[in-house]
């Protein structure tokens, strides 16, 4: 087994190398994952982009994945899993996991920086109407303010009870 993953800014390659040393086997980004290792199985950590998991096709084509976790800034809520299954035609095996990461807006560059601005804009005025926020919804929030992570150890503990 190894984790293989996608990552953008960083977020995602945290949770990726935590994964991995909790599951004492190696991590490696996509593009970098050593030949021996084909077909063979893995886990795959992407970052959502516009409701995608960066990177899966890619990795379901090379692996047999075990676990597919998605890495993105919302909090996480019951439905964006199957979401995410459904959009990415994840098979019904294979079990797929939502993450909190985090965010930053000086790391991104070009488009994406000008799509994010905006995305956070709206997302922080749909936060802000509300009269009480979950401590992930407050992440979200702090993320839409220009830099924040949810990153933490504690949000494996799923995937990793379904590996072990
Ligand atoms: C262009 C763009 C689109 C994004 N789309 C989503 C999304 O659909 N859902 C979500 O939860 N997060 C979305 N995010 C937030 C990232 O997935 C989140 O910041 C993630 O932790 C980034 O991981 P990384 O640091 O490994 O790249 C988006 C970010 C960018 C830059």
């Amino acid at each position: 087994m190894i984790v293989v993953y996608k990552s953008n800014t960083g977020y995602t390659e945290q949770y990726a190398k935590m994964l991995a040393r909790k599951l004492d086997v190696p991590a490696y980004s996509l593009d970098r994952v050593p030949d021996c290792h084909l077909h063979r199985d893995a886990v795959f950590l992407g970052w959502l982009f516009a409701g995608s998991i960066v990177g899966y096709k890619k990795a379901a084509k090379k692996y047999a994945l075990k676990a597919v976790c998605g890495v993105g800034m919302s909090p996480p809520m019951p439905e964006l899993v199957e979401g995410l299954r459904a959009k990415m035609k994840v098979p019904a095996k294979v079990p797929v996991f939502y993450l909190q990461g985090g965010f930053d807006m000086n790391k991104l560059s070009g488009p994406f920086k000008l799509v994010m601005k905006a995305k956070c804009k709206e997302i922080a005025q749909r936060l802000s109407l509300r009269a009480e926020l979950s401590p992930e919804e407050q992440a979200t929030y702090r993320m839409t303010q220009g830099e924040a992570s949810a990153v933490d150890e504690a949000n494996l503990a799923e995937v990793l009870a379904y590996l072990r």
